[in-house]
């Protein structure tokens, strides 16, 4: 591969006396789980978000099921949610006893909008949630101004800014992913709520612990989910290069803007004040096989993410028979993934735009 479509292992490498410095101070501590480095990484990334608190928790997709419930979903209630993003999104609807309720997306920037969510609404919408897709960011304030809470689905959106502010901080709660390819990446699982509301942040912080404050006595059926120590020491690391990689991220979208690859597909298009530190760069074409065979024949690496989108997934039937979603259809026919990091220069840009441009229009 002479492009991958991803690079975690380059911007890393200044950073690996440090971490492993970390590493040593956490093996050392003999504290490895709720100790003092997830308590500072908490903070910190509060902070970063300019949200009030953070709880950190094992990955992603806990983070959406424990914060839904945290806002008070349960039984009965629907949650609003985009077909077209990563499965979990949907996934951690159902364990909190909500239905998911599938809401279109915008094909140009591939997030959900005021519009697309005003359809799906009912007199059981407990909630929203507003997946920040590829980076890009969904319009949060709108949204609220249905009169729902939003959560935000961030996992992908560590870095991207707005006028109205930074992910995180826009909506009831925010949930964050780890994961070791998202803009800030573990060594493993991990992720976090934000949110600026105490009671949120106070039930989360219960049921990441086995709904209990103390382990002696359980208030609630919770989860063990938790963000380690080791994570926490690593992504404390990290975390101060987050902007200049996003700022990365944004100079890679701007080569390909000046390389001329929008006469050739058609380019993400960043929401209305947004700054999108992308997290994967998605193009759209007619026929993206014929990119992906072209991007293959030069060796760069592409995906197509979410070509079957969730409502129409075998898992999610007893919710996704008879939604007609037309914007979510176009995105997961044409959308591709082309190579994106902090890293991407602009030699290798004019690459993947060359091997792009053989295929014929
Ligand atoms: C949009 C989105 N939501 C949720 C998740 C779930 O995160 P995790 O894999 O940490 O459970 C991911 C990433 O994997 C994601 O991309």
């Amino acid at each position: 591969m002479t492009i991958g479509l991803f690079d975690t292992h380059t911007p890393l490498q200044p950073l690996r006396g440090e971490i492993d410095d970390a590493i040593q101070r956490v093996i050392e501590s003999e504290r490895y789980i709720l100790g003092p480095e997830v308590g500072a990484f908490e903070r910190e990334f509060a902070d970063y978000c300019t949200a009030g608190y953070g709880v950190g928790v094992a990955n992603g997709t806990d983070a959406i099921t424990i914060a839904l419930r945290a806002m008070g979903v349960g039984s009965g209630d629907e949650v609003v949610v985009p077909s077209f993003t990563f499965y979990a999104s949907a996934e951690a609807i159902p364990p909190t006893g909500a239905t998911p309720v599938f809401c279109d997306i915008d094909p140009d920037t591939y997030c959900i909008t005021a519009e697309t969510v005003r359809a799906a609404l009912t007199p059981r919408t407990k909630a929203v949630i507003a997946v920040h897709l590829f980076g890009n960011l969904a319009p949060v304030a709108e949204i609220q101004a249905l009169g729902v809470p939003v959560l935000e689905d961030a996992a992908q959106a560590a870095g991207s800014v707005s006028s109205a502010g930074r992910p995180g901080s826009l909506g009831a709660a925010a949930t964050w992913s780890f994961f070791p390819s998202k803009n800030l990446g573990a060594f493993g699982d991990g992720g976090m709520i934000t949110t600026s509301d105490i009671d949120i942040a106070e039930r989360a912080r219960t049921l990441r612990f086995h709904g209990s404050h103390d382990k002696v006595t359980y208030e609630q059926i919770g989860y063990n989910s938790r963000l380690d120590e080791l994570q926490a020491a690593i992504l404390r690391v990290q975390l101060p290069h987050l902007d200049a990689w996003a700022d990365g991220r944004r100079a890679a979208g701007m080569h390909y803007t000046e390389a001329g690859l929008g006469e050739l597909v058609r380019l993400p298009a960043p929401a209305p004040a947004a700054q999108p530190a992308w997290h994967l760069y998605v193009v759209s074409h007619p026929e993206p096989a014929h990119l992906e065979a072209a991007l293959a024949a030069a060796q760069i690496g592409c995906k197509a993410y979410y070509r079957l989108p969730i409502h129409r997934q075998a898992a999610m039937r007893t919710w996704g028979d008879d939604v007609e979603l037309p914007g979510t259809e176009v995105a997961a026919r044409t959308h591709l993934a082309i190579p994106m990091s902090p890293v991407l220069s602009r030699v290798q840009v004019d690459e993947v735009v060359a091997a792009i441009a053989t295929v014929k229009q």
